[in-house]
């Protein structure tokens, strides 16, 4: 069974028309140019002030290096890898294992623009990107028995971290990891599993979670 990694409430989002005609996001625009119509808390840090929660948005950055880190894995490679990105805005896009992301940062923000206006991202007839339509209980819940586990500093630390995957070739693992950077988890997320699992005494980058995830994962597995 594959593992299926979840990056929920992700920092992904076209420039809210709210603050569009703030001077930090009319410097940086260009209408023929995708990437620049992404929020970005680097470029567009003073006008999101007045977004809600502002401190969960504008991070493409945190979700480009997570899908560089899992798609490059050994677990992808060998094909037990799904994953899955929900943003902020509670879109779900899965992403096909042998999608070949860029490694710029700039083209990515691009590309991410792209799939946030037109809800797929296909080279040829190849869907690369592809979006799921409908909320993310549902998403989970085509998969069955399973284990639901949401990775959070606030959840109980497991010490044996061998133990945190059996080899167990029966059963789904679902992990959720944030793709925000700061703040915590809202309430429809917690919804989906009771059990909150700590892999760390220290607050981690996302892209380090995934990657650690993935590692035991293989781990267990035998996959390397
Ligand atoms: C940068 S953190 C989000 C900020 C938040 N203050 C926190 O520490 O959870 C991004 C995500 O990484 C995961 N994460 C970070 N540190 C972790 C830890 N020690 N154990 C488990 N998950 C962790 C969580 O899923 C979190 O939502």
């Amino acid at each position: 069974m594959p593992l299926i990694l979840l990056l929920v409430e992700c920092g992904i989002e076209l420039i809210p028309t709210k603050i569009e005609s703030h001077p930090s996001i009319q410097r940086n625009l260009r209408k023929d140019n995708y990437s620049s119509k992404l929020l970005d808390n680097a470029l567009h840090h003073s006008a999101m002030n007045k977004l809600e929660n502002f401190e969960k948005r504008g991070r493409p950055d945190i979700v480009h290096n997570c899908l560089l880190n899992a798609l490059g894995s050994p677990l992808n490679k060998s094909g037990n890898l799904k994953l899955y990105i929900h943003t902020y805005h509670n879109k779900i896009y899965e992403i096909n294992p042998v999608i070949k992301l860029t490694r710029n940062y700039n083209r990515f923000k691009g590309l991410m623009a792209k799939l946030l206006s037109e809800n797929e991202l296909k080279f040829e007839k190849l869907q690369l990107i592809s979006q799921f339509k409908g909320e993310l209980k549902d998403l989970i819940n085509k998969f069955k028995k399973s284990d639901i586990m949401i990775l959070s500093t606030k959840g109980d630390l497991i010490k044996y971290q061998d133990l945190l995957f059996e080899k167990n070739i029966t059963s789904n693992y679902i992990i959720i990891i944030g793709g925000f950077q700061k703040g915590f988890f809202s309430p429809k997320i917690l919804e989906l599993s009771k059990k909150l699992i700590s892999i760390s005494n220290y607050a981690l980058d996302a892209w380090v979670v995934v990657n650690k995830v993935i590692s035991l994962y293989e781990i267990a597995n035998d996959i390397l």
